[in-house]
């Protein structure tokens, strides 16, 4: 059976994370316990979480000419990930996210888009071969709305299905970005900022409305919601223990293209997805923590 094909527009970061007691106040100086960096950035952790399941993937970003940008081009190399859309810069340096991490795996992130915010209407021009080619295109908010908004017009004038991840949150986003997407998949705070009420089905219908042609909430360790025209189903998921929630959405989203892509239903790719992002709670790091398909428990991929 060929590999599922999925193409990623999106942002990619060096992650610096350090593991803390608790998330620091206001003002203060704390001792971290231990630190990690690794591959980082919404777009790139979809990107590599699909290909370790095994789909074809292609990366659409911008990397800054620095050692984060080469050494970013070189794992998605290792991840069996397409770079031919992947760029760089001279003018920014690449996107970096520092992050705290508390013994519970909560975290709190800060991102300094830099090179990212540079991908253009222009670099997702050129890479229409790569948009039509691909079963699934997913996008997210690290590179400009602009941006984001090319990629899924592009995917939408090529009939392919689209997934938008609306994250980081905003608290206001054209309704096109909606209506451009098939699958609208933001997480809790997120659906909260965008439609001013809890996360639930209500707010999901809200975005329904909006245009999204699904939408599916992330509820973290509940699991997530799928709302449809017709239908509202809950999809729970086996608690864990978490040891390091960073990227957890990702897993999902990346792991919910591949699916997606391979012709799994709704309902059936959210319940897989959600199984891989418990899997990603229990390891340390955010590439590193997501499963390959060889280590997933069985079922959860065939
Ligand atoms: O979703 C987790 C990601 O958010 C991290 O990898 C970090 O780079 C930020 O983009």
């Amino acid at each position: 059976m060929a590999a599922p094909v999925v193409c990623v527009v999106g942002a990619a970061n060096i992650d610096l994370i350090s593991y803390v007691p608790r998330l620091p106040r206001l003002g203060e100086t704390l001792h971290g316990t231990r630190f990690h960096m690794g591959y980082g950035g919404k777009g790139a952790n979809q990107a590599v979480m699909a290909a370790k399941l095994g789909a074809s993937v292609s990366m659409v970003c911008k990397l800054g000419r620095d050692v984060f940008g080469e050494g970013t081009l070189a794992n998605f190399r290792e991840q069996g990930v397409d770079v031919e859309h992947v760029t760089f810069t001279e003018d920014a340096f690449s996107g970096v996210a520092p992050i705290a991490v508390d013994p519970d795996g909560n975290n709190s992130i800060i991102i300094v888009t830099g090179a990212n915010d540079l991908l253009s209407a222009e670099d997702v021009e050129r890479a229409r071969p790569a948009i039509r080619a691909a079963g699934v295109v997913v996008c997210q908010l690290e590179i400009t709305l602009e941006t984001s908004l090319s990629a899924l017009r592009v995917a939408r004038e090529e009939g392919v299905r689209t997934i938008f991840n609306p994250a980081p949150a905003r608290e206001e986003l054209p309704e096109e970005l909606c209506r451009l997407s098939d699958v609208f998949c933001p997480n809790e705070p997120e659906t909260e900022l965008l439609t001013g009420g809890p996360a639930g089905e209500e707010a999901a219908r809200e975005l329904l409305a909006r245009g999204a042609g699904a939408v599916i909430l992330t509820l973290g360790e509940r699991g997530c919601l799928v709302v449809e025209e017709g239908s509202a189903r809950h999809v729970p998921v086996e608690p864990v223990q978490a040891v390091d929630t960073t990227g957890a959405g990702d897993a999902f989203v990346g792991a919910l293209a591949y699916f997606l892509a391979a012709g799994r239903p709704l309902i059936d790719a959210a319940d897989r997805a959600n199984r891989i992002a418990a899997v990603s709670v229990q390891g340390s790091g955010t590439q590193t923590s997501f499963p390959a398909a060889a280590e997933l428990p069985a079922g959860v991929l065939g």
